[in-house]
């Protein structure tokens, strides 16, 4: 029985046909294979966020989930959203607020922010969303509630949180 399989997917904008073990994760298969370093490693068990990258306009813990079940899938990363001089602007927020110390966190904190803002303006309800049948707002509590499985060792939450809601066009 063959342990490798043949997987087909689109990276930032990039096709790649790669040969893995099919026990790679996507996270390695993004690291290892593609040499995508911007999205980290923590935990590898899906509990920090380190490693939250987006799947057809969704994130995921990349750790969590094995990379031949992405064939064919669009995958963008934090090299993916923006480069230096041309940042997306979620990227630009978070330089500006000041949201992040070390760094490691921050590719998956800005993955995940700019899906949060995407879930709020579809309306999708959170945790924190109090009344189902009015428009759901990038309020502080909701924002709070959407980040709470990407972890900020360095504790820069709430500079983060200033980040996300400046692009969110809404007061803190
Ligand atoms: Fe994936 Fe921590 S490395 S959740
Ligand atoms: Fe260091 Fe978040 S900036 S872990």
């Amino acid at each position: 029985m063959s342990l490798t399989s043949k997987l087909s997917f689109n990276v930032n904008g990039k096709s790649h046909d790669i040969e893995l073990d099919n026990r790679t994760t996507l996270l390695d298969a993004l690291r290892e294979h593609l040499h995508l370093t911007g999205t980290k490693k923590g935990c590898d068990h899906g509990q920090c966020g380190a490693c939250t990258v987006i799947v057809e306009g969704r994130r995921i813990n990349s750790c969590l989930t094995l990379a031949l079940m992405h064939d064919g899938d669009k995958v963008t990363t934090i090299e993916g959203l923006g480069q230096p001089g041309n940042l997306h602007p979620m990227q630009a927020a978070f330089v500006k607020h000041d949201g992040f110390q070390c760094g490691y966190c921050t590719p998956g904190q800005i993955c995940s922010g700019v899906t949060v803002l995407e879930e709020i303006k579809a309306n999708i309800p959170s945790h924190a969303t109090s009344d189902l049948t009015d428009t759901i707002q990038a309020t502080p509590a909701e924002i709070r509630e959407r980040m709470s499985g990407n972890i900020c060792r360095c504790g820069a939450y709430s500079n983060i949180l200033d980040a996300i809601t400046e692009v969110a066009g809404t007061r803190v």
